[in-house]
């Protein structure tokens, strides 16, 4: 890969060590995908957050580091809210090192909000035609699908180094010959909310790494593709796909056809179907998988007035969006609900004391049993709040 003169000064360790080892990891990657150069971009989004999933290894590792990043960059969720961490049940030694890795990248200039969704706090930080160095697999997918912007699914290593660097090695879905769609799926009947999510947890592992085009009897919200989008991440490994008669488009305009190598059809009944893979009685319900946007905050608000929650009930955002909208939450949190910031039913520790969690996520159908050794049963949101309310 090509380096300009002032990057190589960089990667000959004139600007030290840290940024050398930065401009390293870039480089290698460059090399590894023939990358012709390296791109500006225009933020960057880092997992490898929680202390659940990097653990001392990882503390020490990011504590070790200097420097600033030169593009606005924000965290992945952690392993606790940091305001109510006891409250949730989080141990003191376990919220400790938690503190330690989220005041160790604020030191490096990373921004503290610890969200999936950056993109419902700042509106600056990735527009269509942007270049971006995002890590979190549901943000991946939504800043190239919904957004137009460009990113791969970086590790949270590369996406430090394109933070502290500025720049990211120009390859992947930068592209625009890796934008176009192979996979064309056809769905059959109306969606609406949790389905879309089921939908991607069907159509994920058809796809696996290629980029579907969809089409949809419905018109889906940017909440309700953003669950699809989640939920392909995870039972496959999309970072883009479109939706024929939706923009983005691929460049060139609207989804060319002619590079489609399969078509396949999704029936109404399969995405049932996903409902009803898992069965067990609830102990936890958790929403916001992805984090919950000011939409899907408002829309529990009012489906909750009037109840009282008799089960742990989580509804998981981002600080920012809680802070903007309290009357919101207090109106949530008035049925005894929990308006869960900084972390996720998935990294937090919390979630593996619980036998069975009822979620509206198709990332995290799959992601609670994996990763928390829970069961986990999909429900529509209505379903959801009745059982937590007690109505089964
Ligand atoms: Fe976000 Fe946690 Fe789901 S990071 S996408 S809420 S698994």
């Amino acid at each position: 890969m090509y380096l300009t003169a002032s990057e190589e000064e960089i990667l000959a360790g004139e600007q030290g060590y840290v940024l050398q080892k930065a401009m390293e990891i870039l480089a290698a990657l460059g090399d590894i995908y023939g990358a012709d150069r390296l791109i500006p971009v225009k933020s960057t989004q880092i997992a490898g957050v929680s202390y659940k999933t990097i653990g001392d290894a990882g503390l020490e590792w990011i504590s070790d580091l200097s420097g600033v990043a030169r593009v606005p960059s924000i965290l992945n969720p952690a392993g606790i809210d940091r305001l109510r961490w006891r409250e949730l049940g989080v141990s003191e030694e376990f919220a400790a090192k938690q503190g330690q890795i989220i005041d160790a990248y604020e030191k490096l200039g990373i921004i503290a909000e610890c969200t999936c969704t950056p993109y419902n706090i700042r509106d600056d930080i990735a527009e269509i035609g942007d270049h971006l160095a995002w890590s979190e697999s549901s943000a991946v997918s939504y800043a190239n699908s919904v957004i137009g912007a460009r990113t791969n699914r970086e590790g949270g290593p590369s996406a430090l180094a394109a933070a502290l660097i500025g720049k990211t090695p120009n390859y992947g879905y930068h592209l625009d010959e890796n934008r176009i769609p192979s996979l064309a799926i056809r769905v059959e009947g109306e969606l609406s909310g949790s389905d879309y999510g089921a939908l991607g947890y069907i159509a994920g592992r058809i796809a696996g790494t290629r980029v579907p085009v969809f089409s949809l009897e419905s018109v889906p919200t940017d909440d309700e593709r953003k669950a699809l989008g989640a939920a392909m991440a995870a039972s496959g490994a999309v970072a883009l796909y479109y939706i024929d008669g939706l923009p983005p488009y691929p460049a060139g305009g609207e989804c060319d056809t002619s590079d489609i190598d399969e078509r396949v059809v999704i029936e109404q009944s399969e995405i049932e179907g996903v409902y009803g893979l898992h069965r067990c009685d609830p102990d936890i319900i958790a929403l916001g998988c992805p984090h919950c946007s000011a939409a899907e905050l408002a829309k529990l608000r009012d489906l909750l007035a009037g109840k009282t929650v008799t089960k742990e009930f989580w509804i998981c955002t981002s600080r920012r969006l809680r802070n903007r909208h309290p009357d919101i939450v207090a109106g949530i949190e008035s049925s005894g609900a929990k308006v869960v910031c900084d972390t996720c039913m998935v990294v937090s520790p919390v979630c593996a004391r619980y036998d069975c969690m009822m979620v509206n996520s198709g990332k995290a159908l799959l992601y609670v049993p994996q990763l928390c050794g829970t069961d986990a049963v999909l429900g529509r949101l209505e379903d959801c709040v009745r059982a937590a309310v007690g109505g089964g």
